[in-house]
């Protein structure tokens, strides 16, 4: 009772509630947070009393904020400092920009320390004075990383702090050209709501080390966790904060690693940068194709390569099937480097265009090498590995395919099929299954097809014949398929 009396005897009206457990903030002090359920959480806080009118914002137009003709605003300001690392310098379109922003998220243990060490190494090395803010590891762990990197230079300095009020007043006093933060959730700002790495804090420090990028021109890369559900706490919430996001991608089985820009306000989002994680660090992959093609078993069954696209970079990949009596009441369909969905679309298309029976069957496919593949230019590899897997008959080696896949069985033409069949041949393939559309290409024959059953017949003549079921409805397809003339 008598608490209550304080309360009521203490509130300002100029006051409002802020929850300490999340940060959510209320018009009005409650006895439980309407955000998290928390009972007896929020304070009372005063609102800062704004300049009448204007909020404190400039109302009448000075020299610096005058509109000028676009053509004469000054470009320096989108100047670009090479990272150093030729494959970083890639998606970025050349560097970092003085006075930007880039998040760099990713799961744990992908390589976005080992990365932003070796760009400060390399930076620090071309003349930059750079600062990592490690709020993670100590400073000894850094020295160690470091060395193993090569990546000690005078001028790149570190410091093990946490504390964002130090960092920012340590950013006016050395004035680096480039700041690392590593990790954005472990910094922490007594004067924002919520505890270390809650929503409300991890934003608040954010954009405040924006503005501070903004204000003092310092090129500032953020480091900031993901989990496999990609909305920890943190980045996601960051997206709009920042000039750039940069997404590390990989399995961490592999040793291959693959940063994209999801957001670039200086050049374009769909640049790939592909690593390998070696003893000594992360390693720009130049001939992407070659490395991810040495591990290959020629002559297994299930296993076609596909020229796919990744950004704007053909890369060609050895999509993978495996195909096993099914326990189940319901047989499953699991693909593992790209939708579960499309592998089950495939199969029933494969049952019931091709009449390839796979009612009885467990399919399981996947791409080697830890690639993910978000287009439908590898459903025709995907189907052909599948029969493959089925009939045990390996499908030709020198040869990839590439096509969609449509519900109607039919093969569709991919974006930039001879950009992909190009980088085909470079690698040594002499032959491709495409779609009938697909315009020719130097250096590797084409065998066009209209129909995915027409495929199959072309590549797998005789193991696929004791497959077909004796549905009529079959029987009148391949009728219409054998008009068609099927490819050439
Ligand atoms: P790290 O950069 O710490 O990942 P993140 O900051 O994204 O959590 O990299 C972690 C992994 O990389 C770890 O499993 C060890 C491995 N690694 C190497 O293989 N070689 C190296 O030279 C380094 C520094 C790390
Ligand atoms: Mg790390």
């Amino acid at each position: 009772m008598v608490l209550l009396m304080t309360r009521t005897t203490v509130r300002k009206p100029k006051a409002a509630g802020r929850c300490e457990a999340c940060g959510a903030e209320t018009p009005k002090w409650v006895g439980r947070c309407p955000d998290c359920g928390e009972w007896g959480s929020v304070i009372e806080v005063e609102i800062a009393a704004k300049a009448p009118g204007s909020g404190g914002l400039r109302t009448a137009p000075t020299d610096l904020s005058r509109p000028i003709a676009i053509g004469d605003v000054d470009p320096l300001g989108a100047a670009k400092r090479p990272t150093g690392i030729d494959e970083l310098d890639r998606v970025l379109g050349g560097g970092l920009v003085v006075g930007s922003v880039t998040l760099v998220g990713g799961e744990p243990g992908m390589g976005k320390s080992t990365l932003t060490l070796q760009a400060l190494g390399a930076m620090a090395r071309n003349g930059a004075r750079v600062l990592l803010v490690s709020a993670e590891e100590s400073a000894e762990q850094v020295r160690l990383r470091a060395e193993r990197l090569g990546a000690l230079d005078a001028r790149l300095l570190v410091v093990a702090e946490c504390s964002l009020p130090y960092v920012l007043a340590l950013a006016d006093e050395l004035r680096p050209d480039v700041l690392v933060i590593d990790s954005i959730q472990t910094v922490y700002d007594p004067d924002a709501a919520g505890v270390p790495g809650s929503m409300s804090q991890v934003r608040d420090c954010a954009q405040s080390l924006v503005r501070c990028a903004k204000e003092r021109a310092i090129a500032t890369v953020l480091v900031g966790h993901v989990t496999k559900e990609g909305n920890l706490a943190g980045p996601r919430v960051l997206e709009h904060v920042v000039d750039t996001v940069l997404q590390f991608e990989g399995d961490r089985h592999h040793s291959l690693r693959m940063v994209r820009a999801l957001k670039h306000r200086f050049g374009p989002t769909d640049e790939l940068g592909l690593f390998e994680m070696t003893g000594t660090g992360l390693a720009g992959v130049r001939d992407a194709s070659a490395m991810l093609l040495t591990d290959r078993c020629v002559g297994n069954p299930g296993s076609v390569i596909a020229p796919v696209l990744d950004g704007s970079r053909p890369l060609l990949v050895e999509v993978q099937a495996l195909v096993a009596p099914t326990v189940f009441a319901m047989p499953r369909r699991s693909a593992q480097a790209f939708d579960n969905a499309r592998l089950a679309m495939l199969a029933a298309v494969l049952q019931s265009r091709a009449s390839i029976d796979l009612s009885e069957h467990d399919v399981y496919s996947s791409v080697a090498g830890g690639v993910r593949i978000d287009e439908t230019g590898a459903d025709l590899a995907v189907a052909l590995a599948t029969v493959s897997a089925l009939c045990d008959a390996p499908f030709p080696s020198d040869t990839v395919a590439l096509g969609e896949v449509g519900l109607g069985g039919e093969l569709r033409s991919v974006t930039q099929a001879p950009r992909r069949l190009a980088e085909a041949a470079r690698l040594g393939f002499r032959v491709a299954v495409v779609p009938m559309s697909t315009p020719d290409v130097d250096g590797i024959k084409l065998v066009r097809q209209p129909t995915l059953a027409a495929a199959i017949d072309a590549i797998f003549p005789d193991s696929t014949r004791s497959l077909r079921s004796s549905d009529p409805r079959t029987q009148v397809r391949r009728r219409t398929d054998d008009n068609h003339g099927g490819g050439r």
